[in-house]
């Protein structure tokens, strides 16, 4: 039996309104902001209520393992394509695109490549995987994030470049190396650079900003074929915007020729105390000034969360409140409904 405090809340005024407003999918015509959410494939996870609503909120299917390397090549040269095909299938049965997560990163590989070492079968594999993926969904990509998380100021190397099995390898020109692959693979979707943790004003975010700030720099001087920053935006409501920072870095960013995308919005509220009404609002608000603050900037090409509903979300491996309630760090609930972070989403996907 569902709680009291929930049978309430499912029956208000306002809930029915919000159940009733027009899906984000239809408010994306009007503000050309795709929105998209990420999941897993419908092979892995056949939840048809939750793919239902996917499939009425969005326009783009980012899929939220199902084209990483240990999942595509765990094998030299071996393919594994039932994952992301069942993804292609939904996608293209309900007119979604499909956001290519991720070609280069230094997580989800398999052993085989954490153990490359030398530059020559390294630079192969990376032509053999990124032509390989590319070509295969070209026509249903809408971006792609080509590298993800190159960055980690903390390891010490110029431009603050992460030292993945990627940089030991190839050394700094492996980003240029992938953007380069990818845009011969396919001339069209925009290639996307994609990094977290710029947004507070936290020492660790002002050093990942000014980092990443000089890096886009030097691959702009180099050609680098980037199209567009990806920001993760994994939001915690606990912490603080730095507007200033924040907004002079976008502004940057933006000047040297990047659009920008927001690909994979949450909001942790593990540390947010009170009822789950206030903890909702608390998000909505989070959620809104950190939009606001994009928008004031440039108008974000599209707009993911990571996830649709609470009902999976990746932070619970991770973090839990000392209440022992879940985390709701998504638009719908647990029961894929409409809460006020959705309502945030909706504004700023309807801006004219
Ligand atoms: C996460 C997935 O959501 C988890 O299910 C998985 O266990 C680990 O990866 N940044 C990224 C995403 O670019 O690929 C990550 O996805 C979350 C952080």
């Amino acid at each position: 039996m569902l709680p009291a405090s929930l049978v309430t809340s499912l029956t208000s005024k306002a809930d029915i309104g919000l159940e009733n407003a027009i899906p984000l999918r239809q408010r994306t015509t009007t503000s050309g902001v795709r929105y998209g959410c990420a999941s897993a494939a419908p092979s892995v996870q056949p939840d048809i209520t939750l793919l239902d609503k996917i499939r009425t909120e969005a326009n783009i299917f980012v899929p939220e393992g199902s084209l990483k390397w240990i999942v595509t090549e765990p094998q030299p040269g071996q393919f594994d394509f039932l994952q992301g095909d069942s993804i292609a299938v939904f996608a293209r049965r309900n007119g979604m695109l499909v956001h290519g997560h991720t070609l280069v990163w230094h997580a989800a590989i398999p052993t085989w490549v954490s153990q490359l070492v030398a530059p020559a079968s390294a630079r192969m594999a990376l032509g053999r995987h990124i032509g390989t993926l590319v070509s295969r969904y070209k026509g249903l990509i809408w971006a792609w994030d080509v590298v993800n998380e190159a960055i980690e100021p903390d390891d010490g190397i110029d431009y603050g470049y992460r030292n993945s099995p990627w940089y030991h390898c190839l050394g700094a020109d492996y980003i240029d190396l992938a953007f380069r692959l990818a845009r011969d693979a396919d001339s069209k979707p925009p290639l996307c650079l994609s990094e977290y943790g710029l947004e507070y004003q936290t020492l660790a975010s002002k050093r990942r900003r000014s980092a990443l700030l000089s890096l886009l720099r030097h691959l702009r001087t180099q050609g680098t074929p980037i199209d567009c920053l990806a920001l993760q935006s994994h939001l915690s409501a606990d912490q603080v915007l730095d507007q200033d920072g924040l907004t002079s870095f976008l502004r940057q960013v933006v000047a040297l020729g990047y659009r920008l995308a927001i690909t994979e919005l949450d909001v942790n509220d593990a540390k947010i105390p009170g009822t789950i009404e206030a903890r909702d609002r608390i998000v909505e608000a989070h959620v809104s000034d950190y939009l606001d603050l994009v928008f004031s900037v440039a108008r974000p090409i599209s707009i993911a969360t990571w996830g649709l509903s609470d009902r999976y979300t990746w932070l619970r491996q991770y973090y839990s409140r000392d209440d022992g309630t879940a985390l709701r760090p998504l638009p719908l609930d647990v029961n894929l409904r409409r809460k006020p972070m959705w309502s945030a989403l909706a504004r700023f996907i309807s801006a004219p």
